[in-house]
């Protein structure tokens, strides 16, 4: 079966350079009105240990839908109406776990991103307008209701493009252990590790992250669970166990003694390798690899 054309549609919206200017406009806008990094980590998912914006639309959307379903069923007109203010209320932390995401992307997803926001703003502006038609006797409001869930479903196609073909909130390290060998590997000569540098080791074609520090060495996945971000060229903070790596590219932090996310963007934790050191070698072994 081949693809519809609308996909590849779709996919030229990635390469729209047009678009950046106005992106990072919005962007600078969602910066200025997320800032406190906690609520920016409970936005982006960080405690659920996965993007939060794919549960909270369950409510605009939910709403949407069963106002619809109810617009079939005569008497129910005042249960319709407030569905459709739920579903208007529910885009607030929709709108805003959605931008906060967003804001971390690369830039051939946040050009689709922005098409997807762009329909949801025309949607719920539908919404609007059928909450305020719905005066008895005309089927307006209804109407209005029907465009905006039409609206509304091209858009979670759109989203569903961002998310699974263009992987934006997907674990980038899920492979690590299929890909990786069973068993303890040879990594690299202590001597070789210079004290508190993150350094890029390959093993078997993995690219990890190997940190010494003063009493042992971590390691963990080099590609960073957010969006494949190099870890080794990002900075250390903190000391001791607390220590974390940084990512370069959005500034995740990972734990490195655990490679728990500290802080978002990435909502998965790094792969993290059991180490020890025979006559002078480092070896790594990642439980459940293979
Ligand atoms: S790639 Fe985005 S934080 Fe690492």
């Amino acid at each position: 079966m081949r693809e519809l054309r609308i996909v590849g549609l779709l996919s030229r919206v990635e390469g729209v350079a047009a678009l950046d200017p106005l992106i990072d406009r919005i962007v600078g806008s969602v910066n200025a009105v997320v800032r406190p990094r906690a609520v920016r980590d409970v936005l982006h998912g960080v405690p659920i240990g996965h993007p939060l914006h794919p549960a909270v639309v369950l409510l605009p959307l939910g709403s949407w839908i069963s106002a619809s379903l109810l617009d079939l069923v005569p008497g129910t007109e005042r249960s319709a109406r407030l569905l459709v203010a739920a579903g208007l209320v529910g885009t607030l932390p929709a709108s805003l776990t959605g931008f906060t995401d967003w804001a971390e992307l690369h830039e051939q997803q946040k050009r689709v991103g922005l098409l997807h926001s762009a329909a949801n703003v025309a949607a719920s502006g539908l919404y609007l307008a059928s909450f305020l038609r719905r005066t008895p006797g005309t089927g307006r409001g209804k109407l209005l209701a029907l465009l905006g869930l039409a609206v509304v479903s091209g858009s979670a196609f759109v989203g569903g493009h961002l998310s699974f073909r263009q992987a934006s909130g997907a674990n980038h390290t899920e492979h690590v252990p299929h890909l990786f060998p069973e068993g303890w590997q040879r990594l690299v000569e202590l001597d070789a590790l210079v004290v508190d540098q993150p350094t890029h080791v390959e093993v078997s074609g993995q690219p990890l992250l190997v940190v010494r520090s003063g009493d042992g060495v971590e390691v963990l996945s080099d590609v960073c669970s957010h969006l494949s971000g190099p870890l080794s060229e990002g900075r250390l903070v903190g000391t001791g166990a607390d220590a974390c790596i940084e990512c370069p590219w959005h500034e995740s932090r990972f734990l490195l003694a655990t490679g728990e996310v500290v802080h978002g963007p990435a909502t998965a934790p790094q792969p993290r390798f059991d180490t020890r050191v025979v006559d002078g070698l480092v070896e790594v072994c990642l439980p459940g690899a293979g």
